[in-house]
């Protein structure tokens, strides 16, 4: 507890804390201090018109850095949080330019993980309590998973009074569904653990296929990328790193970056396998994408954006 308390502080005084979530690693500063906030987006490469999600620890902090929030974005916050969803909303006046990119709403989640709930219940007892956080990493690379992820990929960004709190492997491991709440039905514009089908059994999901004007991570091309180039659903030649559900045989000479039972351990180990290529300076990795609705969706949405 006294780390998560250091941490809090070491919020309040404007330094960087990477934290973990269910979904990734996120690197967290207080959504009201602008110098911080720049500090992210400089350690990540990161343009500046990509917008922060901001997280918050309880549901009853809404009404602070949100206005006009629709009936149906309390029904799926009382649903799915604390949890792998980020709702777009309009942003109240405490939301600042240089976290929104100058929009007029802000991306917001509850996340589910007892280390980020505690970190942004301490922090609100002495600050804001709003934690700005993207992933843990570069900009248009693979998100952390693990806080070695992390500490391999910013420890040299990082300053001494910056921390990096340690939370175990990310237990969903892909990154939170972003849903769109400023229009009559919610639309999803980042698809994760929080499904379509889900969203549907609180309120009808817009399906309509019209590109967002709004920016979301991983609409640019490329996105999660290794240095790999990542390969979908082609036979992989010897020396090729392959990834597959547990139940695909590994081609003759491949190396095997992981072997999940499942769509939930696919997604788990998705960006650890990722890295591990590298690791091991695997020019090509083939993926057998796994097939079906829910998690697969979100599965193979970052794998397209890795492969281009
Ligand atoms: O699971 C997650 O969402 C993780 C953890 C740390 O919470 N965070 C995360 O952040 O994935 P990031 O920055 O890597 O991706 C979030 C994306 C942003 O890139 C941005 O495009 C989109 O959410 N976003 C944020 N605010 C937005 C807004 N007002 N309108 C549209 N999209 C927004
Ligand atoms: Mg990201």
């Amino acid at each position: 507890m006294n780390k998560i308390k250091d941490a809090a502080i070491a919020l309040k005084n404007g330094f960087l804390v990477a934290f973990p979530t269910e979904t990734v690693y996120g690197l967290g500063s207080d959504a009201t201090n602008a110098d911080a906030v720049s500090r992210i987006f400089s350690i990540k490469n990161r343009p500046t018109n990509h917008p922060l999600i901001l997280h918050i620890g309880s549901i009853s902090e809404l009404v602070d850095w949100t206005i006009n929030v629709p009936e149906y974005a309390y029904s799926l916050a009382n649903k799915y949080w604390p949890g792998p969803m980020t709702l777009i909303l309009k942003r109240s006046k405490k939301v600042k330019d240089f976290v929104t990119g100058n929009q007029e709403t802000v991306g917001i989640r509850i996340p589910n993980h007892e280390i980020a709930l505690n970190l942004l219940n301490e922090f609100k007892k002495i600050g804001s309590g709003a934690i700005v956080a993207p992933s843990a990493n570069k900009f248009g690379k693979v998100s952390p998973t693990t806080y070695d992820h992390v500490y391999q990929e910013l420890s040299k960004d990082l300053n001494k009074n910056d921390l990096i709190l340690d939370g175990g492997p990310s237990q969903i491991g892909v990154e939170s569904t972003i849903i769109d709440c400023t229009n009559d039905l919610p639309k999803v514009l980042r698809p994760g653990a929080i499904s379509t089908e889900l969203i549907n059994e609180v309120i009808r999901v817009d399906s309509d296929e019209t590109p967002n004007q709004i920016r979301v991570s991983g609409s640019f091309n490329s996105h999660y990328a290794p240095n790999a180039k990542v390969l979908l659903d082609t036979t992989a030649q010897p020396g090729d790193g392959f990834l597959a559900l547990n139940e695909i045989a590994t081609p003759k000479d491949a190396i095997r970056l992981s072997s999940p039972i499942n769509i939930e351990e696919f997604a788990k180990n998705l960006y650890a396998a990722l890295r591990k290529a590298d690791e091991l300076n695997l020019k090509r990795i083939v993926v057998i994408q796994p097939k079906g609705s829910g998690l697969a969706t979100a599965i193979r949405d970052r794998l397209k954006k890795a492969s281009f």
